[in-house]
């Protein structure tokens, strides 16, 4: 299978997107080790037992990627317990839509720290051994409100916006030691996110219809993608945003 013998670290993996990849990833082969705040562990627990389902091994930690030294524990005792981890998804996120005139600092904040902190933080925890080990696969969910902001995201827009530039410049900084640096840009998914954005059936239709594939996505359209970025196929690519989105946006 495509990622046999590899083990991945997924961050914000109980449910949608995050879940999914988690799932697809062993589902190509790989050993998974899956991440979520404290309070998803029910739901992280179902997606252990998907995961062993697929007759892979799962590790599953509470991990909020906003704590240095928690994700510094766990990355270290996933290190130890699976001999290295070779793909990191830095897929947690938030989204609280707010206009920017409305938005007050805490909100501000709080999506810097988990969608553009949480990578760096997650990201430079895992490179010792990637580094050490000469090679490594970091794939950041980003968004296409990273490309073009739209009114009620700015704030969640700055942040995807840095998730890009921080894939760029990480790709230049790694890829002498092996290690690759690649985001994906969800368009609209329907997961508990996608949906409270979205809030009505109207938008749901609207979007679908602006969509060159007339639909909008499920989940399960990331984990293609992620798994070819956490591949060997995809050994000389690096520092790219991949825009995963049925034709909704084009740059
Ligand atoms: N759904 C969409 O339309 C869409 C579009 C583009 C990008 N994305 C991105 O995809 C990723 C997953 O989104 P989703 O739609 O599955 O959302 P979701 O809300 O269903 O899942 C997000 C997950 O992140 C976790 N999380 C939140 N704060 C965390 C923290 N501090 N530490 C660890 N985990 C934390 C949540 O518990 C949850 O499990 C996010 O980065 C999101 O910005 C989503």
């Amino acid at each position: 299978m495509l990622l046999d013998g590899k083990t991945a670290l997924v961050t914000g993996a109980s449910r949608g997107i995050g879940a999914e990849i988690a799932i697809g990833l062993a589902e190509q082969g790989a050993d998974v080790a899956i991440t979520d705040l404290a309070s998803q562990s029910v739901d992280l627990a179902k997606v252990q037992a998907a995961i062993e389902a697929a007759g892979r091994t799962c590790y599953n930690h509470a991990l909020d990627v906003t704590s240095k030294s928690s994700i510094e524990d766990v990355f270290a005792a996933v290190t130890e317990t699976a001999g290295g981890i070779d793909i990191l998804v830095n897929n947690a996120g938030i989204l609280v839509p707010k206009r920017l005139e409305e938005l007050d600092e805490a909100t501000w904040d709080a999506h810097f720290d988990v969608n553009a902190k949480g990578i760096l933080l997650c990201t430079n925890a895992v490179l010792p051994q990637m580094r050490a080990r000469k090679q490594g696969r970091i794939i950041n969910i980003a968004s296409i409100a990273g490309r073009q902001g739209s009114p009620t995201q700015g704030h969640y827009a700055a942040t995807k916006s840095t998730a890009i530039t921080l894939t760029r410049v990480y790709a230049q900084e790694v890829g002498m030691d092996g290690i690759t640096v690649n985001a994906i840009c969800p368009g609209i998914i329907l997961t508990e996110m996608g949906k409270e954005n979205l809030g009505s059936q109207e938008e749901i239709d609207h979007w679908s219809n602006v969509a060159a594939l007339k639909r909008l996505g499920d989940p399960k359209d990331v984990v293609g993608p992620v798994a070819f970025l956490g591949s060997d196929l995809s050994n000389f690519v690096t520092g790219q945003s991949i825009n995963v989105c049925g034709g909704i946006y084009f740059h």
